[in-house]
């Protein structure tokens, strides 16, 4: 079988509605804090794709039972620490950043030697950042050169901890909170805003959390040892996988979209706050909350007179993994866009930054980088007519993902490698491309 698309030909006007998959990181944190629940919590619209089926095999490694039919699922938990592992347990990761780095938080109890491995791109990744707190509650644990495989042995003895997280990393925040479950006494953590599901699932389990917001700071404090019950939970869908069809439909001709229930998280938003700087007129319609988290449809329209972005760095983590593909819309933006403090963009499946700015460059746009900062010097009249070849991009999801929207926007003749890599986060990505009227071989 083919791994890769042959795409010739630029999407004709569209005017459709469509659903994306469900968001991946609600379906990762309910699975796994569903595994720390006392009985059985049922979960609905599950993401079913490669990083949530990894987190599933990963908690059944560990001992815990689920029943999956399609998109439902029942896991059945026995409670923080509930884990029943054998000696020499090896856990496979697979791409997710998120599974990796939040189960370890969940490990700093086990009295057991567990190992962690992971596939190429997430063994490149630093894990540091999450080995380091972790020994701070007393455990014991190693990585081979700050990344995987990472050995952790937890301990009875743990103890709370003072935790400043100043990447604006959820994934750093989330892991110290669920190994704070396991400690006696209270864990403050000082986080850099990032995505916060994982407090609101905490204050929605009323696990005891107390949260101060600052500016650009969140003050948490968390009370271990406190059993929470199992729980319902429906996965709206995933603003991260909304993004290329948001991008698509800015970049065609006299095109429409409306994409339903999306969650809208403020910490997640950075996308549409970005792009509405830039004359997207994105719009919620049928706003609800639920448990917590805000959802809503998004209507996008295609705008002729797209405008630059000086882009604020206090959104940075809000649009994190979109950024890839909204440097689309930059470069076809009527001047010059600036994005600043992106180092972190480098830390993701792939080094994101350097590919964006190799990307951009193959398509004749100019960038001039210095140091994490970049400027994007946009060209209205985009038309590609060349060939493009992308590969050899760490099989990142996002990156394939984003030159198929270029591909069909800006037209040109494209070879892109690594389909499969959508089963990440995106399974149906093509399908609806498809739909949608775009030609792919
Ligand atoms: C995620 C957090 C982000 C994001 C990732 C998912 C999460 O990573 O890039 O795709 O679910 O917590 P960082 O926390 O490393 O920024």
């Amino acid at each position: 079988m083919y791994n890769q698309v042959l795409i010739n030909k630029r999407i004709k006007p569209f005017k459709r509605k469509i659903e994306v998959s469900s968001d991946k990181s609600l379906s990762i944190r309910c699975v796994l804090l569903a595994s720390q629940a006392i009985g059985v919590s049922k979960i609905s619209n599950l993401l079913i794709s490669e990083d949530v089926i990894n987190t599933l095999k990963v908690i059944k490694k560990l001992g815990v039972n689920y029943k999956q039919k399609g998109n439902n699922l029942e896991i059945n938990g026995f409670g923080i620490n509930g884990f029943n592992i054998k000696k020499k347990t090896i856990i496979n990761a697979g791409n997710s950043g998120t599974l990796a780095r939040l189960i370890l938080g969940l490990l700093v109890k086990i009295d057991q030697k567990v190992k962690l491995v992971g596939d190429k791109s997430l063994s490149k990744r630093d894990f540091s950042r999450v080995t380091e707190p972790l020994k701070l509650f007393g455990v014991n644990v190693k990585s081979k050169n700050n990344s995987l495989p990472v050995e952790i042995q937890g301990t009875k003895f743990l103890r709370p901890i003072n935790y400043i997280e100043n990447k604006g990393s959820a994934q750093c925040k989330s892991a110290v909170m669920l190994a704070a479950l396991n400690a006696p006494g209270i864990t403050k953590i000082k986080a850099k805003k990032s995505r916060n599901h994982t407090e609101i699932l905490f204050k929605e389990l009323n696990i005891p959390i107390k949260i101060k917001s600052k500016d650009n700071y969140d003050h948490i404090e968390i009370e271990g040892l406190k059993q929470f019950q199992s729980f319902n939970y429906s996965i709206p869908g995933d603003i991260s996988s909304s993004a290329f069809f948001i991008v698509l439909t800015l970049l065609s001709n006299k095109s429409e979209i409306v994409i339903s229930k999306i969650n809208i998280n403020k910490s997640r938003i950075g996308i549409i706050k970005i792009l509405n700087k830039m004359n997207a007129k994105i719009k919620y319609k049928n706003k609800k909350i639920y448990k917590g988290e805000e959802t809503a449809d998004l209507h996008v329209k295609s705008v002729n007179k797209l405008k630059p972005v000086n882009c604020p760095s206090s959104l940075n983590s809000s649009a994190i993994d979109e950024f890839i593909v909204i440097f689309l819309i930059a470069a076809k933006a009527n001047g010059i866009s600036i994005f600043r403090n992106l180092s972190e963009l480098n830390k993701k499946e792939s080094p994101r930054l350097d590919i964006a700015i190799k990307f951009l460059s193959m398509i004749g746009i100019k960038v001039i980088r210095k140091k994490d900062n970049i400027k994007i010097y946009g060209n209205p009249n985009l038309k590609l007519k060349g060939k493009y070849v992308v590969k050899d991009f760490l099989k990142d999801h996002r990156v394939f993902m984003m030159s198929c929207i270029a591909a069909v926007t800006f037209g040109g003749n494209w070879k892109i490698y690594d389909k499969d890599s959508i089963n990440t986060s995106f399974p149906k990505f093509l399908k609806i491309l498809k739909n949608l009227g775009a030609k792919i071989n």
